[in-house]
Parts: C-alpha cells; structure tokens; sequence
C-alpha cells in the first residue's frame, strides 16, 4: 500500500495534520517494505519507530487506531502509564505482546510484525526531585529492550522476536516547547548559504531534537530508538468545526441519522459549530469536549421528539436560542373539516 493511499484513507477520519499524516504514511510504508526485503534477501534495515508528539485532543491516538483499521495487521494499543503504576513492567509488556498475538489470531510470526502503539509515553519523564531508577525511568529501560527487538517467551511457552514489530509511541509532552525555544542555537554547526531553501531550514530548525526529548526527562537509549517524530499542532477553530461535520462518522452526521430514523431532519447552522468550536477551545481539551458540548445542545431536543411523531424538522440557529421544530403537513387522508 502506497504512502500516498494510506494518507487519503487518514484524510476521511482525520482532519488536518497533514505532517503527521504522512511522516505515518511513510513510515508504515517504509517499516514493511523493509520487511519484505528482510524476507526476499535477507537483508535486514534497522527499524525506525514513531514517536507522536502534540497536545491532548489533537488526534494522536484517532490517527494510529484510523491506520489500524486501515493495515491488515494485528495493531494493540498499551499505556505507559499503566506499565508504569505495576511493579511487574516485563509482565505487563508481555501482556501487552500476548493481546498482539490474540489479533493476530494466536499467530506468532504474525504478530511479530504487527504494530505496538505506546499512548502517553512523556508520563515516563522522570520528575525532578525523583531519584534515579523511578518507575518510569525503569519502564523505559524495559521498552528499549523489546524495541530493539528481542525474543519474548510467551504463557504458551512460545517465543515472540519483536525485531520486525513497529512501535509507535505517542505523547503531550507538556513543556517542550519551552524546552525547544530555550535551546535553539540557530543551524547549529550546519553553515547555512545563500539559496539555501529557508524552508527546509526552519523545518530543521523547529524540528525536536532528542536532546529536547534529554530534557524534557526521557532517558537518551529512548529518544534514540524513536528516531521519526511527528508533531500533531493544536487545533484551529476552522478544525474543530471541520471535525463535527466533515469525517463519515462525525458527530453531526451521527446526529442527523439518529433524527432521521424518527423521521426528523436535523439541520444545526454553521454558526453553532462555530460557538461549539470557541468554547471547545477555551476548555483546552481539543477536540474532546466538541461531543459534549454538542450532545449537550440536543439532549432536550431528543427528549421530545420521538414523543411527537408530526415533527418533521427541527433547525437548530445559535448555541443561545430555542430551536425551531416544523411540523408536518395534516396528512392527506385526515378527516375534512365541515
Ligand atoms: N485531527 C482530528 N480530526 C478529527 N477528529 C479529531 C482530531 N483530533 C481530535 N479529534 C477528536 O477528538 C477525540 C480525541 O482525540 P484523540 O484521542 O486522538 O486525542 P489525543 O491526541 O490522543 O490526546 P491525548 O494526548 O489526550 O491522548 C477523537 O476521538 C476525535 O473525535
Ligand atoms: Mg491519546
């Protein structure tokens, strides 16, 4: 599958992003060919996990369980932070591989080149104040081992080799900016001349170094087994109201199909999204508090409808007024007034 077909199938589900959409693309598209290479010649490339970085809402994880649905292999997701609130780390991630194999319907070599996605990875940071060898700390020692690729014995007694298994790790990473703008030295040691393309260059200026990472309180084995990194940017009120309306599955066109086996058409104008969107963002969850908002606005108005089965429509015109409800015409065959 070609990065570009992975990345239009990412657009129906996703909205905006493109970077991230196609450093993914990419990069699953690159992590199988060199497989198939491994396969056909022997020829072993090293692996090149992912690590996700952008605020909470943005759409990381919608992106990795899009792309899942999409590649037909076996895909888990795990939390780091549930790995790092156990006392047993190698267990957990030997669950962890086990649920691969279960999607992979209990088969091994299968499972060993399906994909792992790591949600809020930067939980592991180690705290200032916290000693050396925190739990997190120690969960990340524990990853890098299964990154790198190792074999895993499994309850069945069977082993599972992670060599060819791609990780992708995701994380808010609140604070790395800060981090980022503290420590940019202009190109660094790379001169820069004239008819370079300024372009290329603020990309490789703003891009996060694993020092950052260093930093921000990942352990340096870490960062340097995550070598691709793709940033998801906060959303703009245009995207957040793009994302209720435009995906297949968007909560508006939920909505409406929900009315519409009551024989109601929906029809919310597009300044309500807009007033959804402004509120959204002064929550700060991204897009997360979009549904709430937005269930909270026809909660009443489902309350009452299937109750009157002569409404035919019902507009909704702002967040701040009533919404108005057409009612059907008196069916034809009703009684004629004398
Ligand atoms: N770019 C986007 N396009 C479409 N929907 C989005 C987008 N970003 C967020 N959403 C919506 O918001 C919900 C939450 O997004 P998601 O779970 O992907 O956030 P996240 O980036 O993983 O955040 P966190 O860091 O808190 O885990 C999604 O289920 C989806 O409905
Ligand atoms: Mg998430």
């Amino acid at each position: 599958m070609k990065p570009s077909v992975i990345a239009r199938y990412l657009d129906q589900y996703v909205i905006g992003q493109e970077d991230a959409k196609r450093i993914l693309a990419v990069a699953v598209y690159s992590h199988f060919r060199k497989i198939a290479r491994a396969r056909a010649d022997g020829v072993r490339m090293a692996k090149s996990n992912v690590l996700l970085i952008g605020s909470s809402g943005t759409g990381k994880t919608l992106t990795c369980e899009t792309l899942s649905t999409l590649l037909d292999v076996p895909f888990v997701t795990a939390e780091a932070t549930s790995l790092a609130h156990t006392r047993y780390v190698n267990e957990e991630i030997e669950a962890v591989l086990e649920r691969l194999v279960d999607k992979a319907g209990g088969d091994v070599d299968r499972a060993g080149s399906g994909i792992v996605f790591i949600d809020e990875i930067d939980k592991l940071k180690a705290t200032d104040g916290e000693q050396r060898g925190s739990s997190g700390e120690s969960v990340q020692h524990a990853l890098l081992k299964i990154m790198e690729g190792a074999q895993v014995k499994l309850r069945s007694g069977a082993y599972i080799d992670t060599t060819n298994i791609l990780f992708i790790c995701g994380g808010a990473f609140v604070g790395l900016d800060e981090i980022i703008a503290s420590q940019t030295h202009g190109y660094g040691f790379i001169a820069t001349q004239r008819g370079d393309n300024q372009r290329i260059l603020d990309r490789l200026n703003t891009r996060v170094k694993p020092t950052d990472l260093f930093t921000f309180g990942l352990i340096p084995e870490f960062t340097g087994r995550l070598p691709i990194i793709a940033r998801f940017h906060d959303l703009t009120r245009e995207m957040m109201v793009r994302i209720m309306v435009e995906p297949k599955n968007s909560i508006y066109n939920q909505f409406r199909e929900i009315f519409s086996d009551e024989g109601v058409e929906l029809a919310v104008e597009a300044r309500v999204f807009e007033q959804i969107a402004e509120l959204a963002i002064e929550y700060k969850t991204g897009a997360r508090s979009l549904r709430g908002i937005f269930e909270e606005l026809i909660t009443p108005i489902l309350f009452v409808v299937p109750d009157q089965p002569d409404i035919a429509a019902v507009t909704i015109a702002s967040l701040f007024s009533e919404p108005t409800y057409s009612r059907k015409a008196a069916p034809v065959n009703a009684p004629l007034a004398r």
